[in-house]
């Protein structure tokens, strides 16, 4: 820049310094995610409200970012419309659509109308809008065998069907060559009958049959909430199996919650409810630590376990800015390579966000918490102190009797915890002789 230049408005570097703040939060979910296969179904609704575009922009962007996707389509409001322009009545039992021949013909209709519509939607590609240069294949087939959902309590559902068979390998095979598989919620049975699925039995059926990472369910409900009308934003498979035995929560996110269920049950990692109505929803939920709707997951999400050789680049990531400001001692590579089974870590859906290390001096019954560092963004949660116990607790198993801390600025938050201030002779002598006197780290010391 030269002299004359005019200096940048304070609000044009405060935008600056937002987006790359931004950009850097979602980056690691970026990598968690890529590569991954994602189900997203969406209920007829949001074709009827008018979402779809935004909706395929926001898709075309995962597609982008390198994550697989299947998508399944409800058609409800649409079948009801073509029931009523036929005169034909509708008619469901328990909330499930009784299927007739004519119903059947208005579900074709209303599905193959709705499958243009999205294949449109991805063609676009007009320059200045989200899809420029996006490139989106999408493929639809005959991927799904249907068999009939039968007679039950005396109610014959006729075309009504469930899934009996998804060939898993064809999609697996077609997301693998870059494109986007979209399904419709019909099945058709080995004599080549037609049958009508719910979108939740679909999309479930196929995130178990391709073990798909999450199950994304986009509908009326905006998520489970608990008896005080909170909105729950995770949910273990367990709490939410008693939430709906209890019967605390009815109706569509019930029906949303059970297949959320059974998808975790089936393997599927994470199952998500979520508003349709919500503009960018799936970017939300799947970029943010929170998200917008609920996440099912088959065990608490947030997860506190050993570090593995996986984890590496992860911690890597998680320590450098703090080695940069000096917070830290800087590690080299091949020592956390090395040394990467004295971590533990925390993770949240892929993204390592906590660590911490033991460094055992068996002699002197003595070791050091080295290495702890929660994420600024979520830091203040409590996660600090967990992970401190939990060294503490593998210090214990070891036989050992006092640990240990190094610190230049965070004194006040080991103190706080029970750590006692001590001298470099206080130390086991290995330590003391790696002491580095120009960084003169306080030593604080604790008896476990
Ligand atoms: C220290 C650190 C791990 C705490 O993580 P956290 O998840 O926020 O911890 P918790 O939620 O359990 O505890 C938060 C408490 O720690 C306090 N705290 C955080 N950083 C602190 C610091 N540098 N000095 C003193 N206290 C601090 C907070 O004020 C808060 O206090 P409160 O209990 O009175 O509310 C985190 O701030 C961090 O990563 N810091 C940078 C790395 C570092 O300094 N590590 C220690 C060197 S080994």
């Amino acid at each position: 820049m030269n002299d004359a230049a005019p200096a940048p408005q304070v609000e044009t570097i405060d935008d600056h310094a937002r987006f790359v703040a931004w950009l850097r939060q979602v980056a690691p979910y970026v990598h968690a995610h890529r590569g991954r296969t994602f189900v997203v179904a969406f209920s007829g609704g949001l074709v009827e409200a008018g979402g779809l575009n935004r909706l395929v922009h926001d898709l075309s962007l995962l597609s982008a970012m390198g994550i697989r996707l299947v998508l399944v389509h409800g058609s409800r409001p649409q079948v009801q419309a073509q029931l009523v322009l036929k005169g034909v009545p509708a008619r469901f039992h328990a909330d499930v659509r009784i299927t007739d021949s004519a119903a059947l013909e208005c579900a074709k209709e209303a599905s193959g109308e709705i499958r243009l519509d999205i294949e449109a939607a991805f063609s676009q590609g007009l320059p200045a809008t989200p899809m420029a240069h996006s490139k989106v294949r999408v493929v639809s087939g005959n991927f799904v065998t249907a068999r009939p959902l039968g007679v039950i309590d005396g109610v014959d559902y006729a075309l009504t069907g469930v899934v009996r068979k998804v060939d898993a390998d064809a999609i697996k095979f077609t997301l693998a060559n870059g494109a986007i598989v979209l399904l419709s919620p019909l099945g058709f049975s080995p004599t080549g009958e037609a049958f009508n699925l719910t979108m939740e039995d679909l999309a479930c059926s196929v995130a178990t049959a391709i073990k798909a990472e999450k199950l994304i369910l986009l509908t009326e409900t905006d998520g489970i909430r608990g008896a005080d009308g909170e909105l729950k934003s995770e949910l273990s498979v367990q709490d939410a199996e008693a939430m709906l035995s209890a019967a605390a929560v009815k109706g569509d996110p019930a029906f949303n919650l059970k297949y959320a269920v059974k998808a975790c049950k089936g393997g599927v990692a994470r199952a998500h409810i979520l508003p349709y109505s919500l503009d960018g929803g799936v970017l939300a939920e799947l970029f943010t630590h929170d998200g917008v709707g609920t996440m099912v997951s088959p065990e608490n999400l947030e997860k506190m376990r050993e570090a593995t050789p996986d984890d590496v680049g992860g911690v890597i990531k998680l320590i450098e800015p703090l080695e940069a400001d000096g917070t830290l001692v800087k590690r080299p590579r091949e020592l956390i390579e090395r040394e990467i089974d004295r971590f533990v870590v925390l993770e949240h859906d892929g993204f390592i966000f906590g660590c911490a290390a033991l460094y055992p001096f068996p002699r002197e019954h003595m070791g050091e918490l080295a290495c702890l560092t929660v994420h600024p963004d979520y830091q203040g949660y409590g996660d600090g102190e967990r992970l401190m116990k939990r060294i503490e607790q593998r210090a214990r198993a070891a036989g050992i009797t006092s640990l240990f801390v190094l610190t230049t600025r965070t004194a006040h938050f080991f103190i706080k915890r029970g750590f006692r201030p001590a001298t470099v002779d206080d130390l086991p002598e290995a330590r003391q002789n790696m002491y580095n006197w120009q960084r003169r780290s306080q030593v604080l010391l604790k008896q476990i």
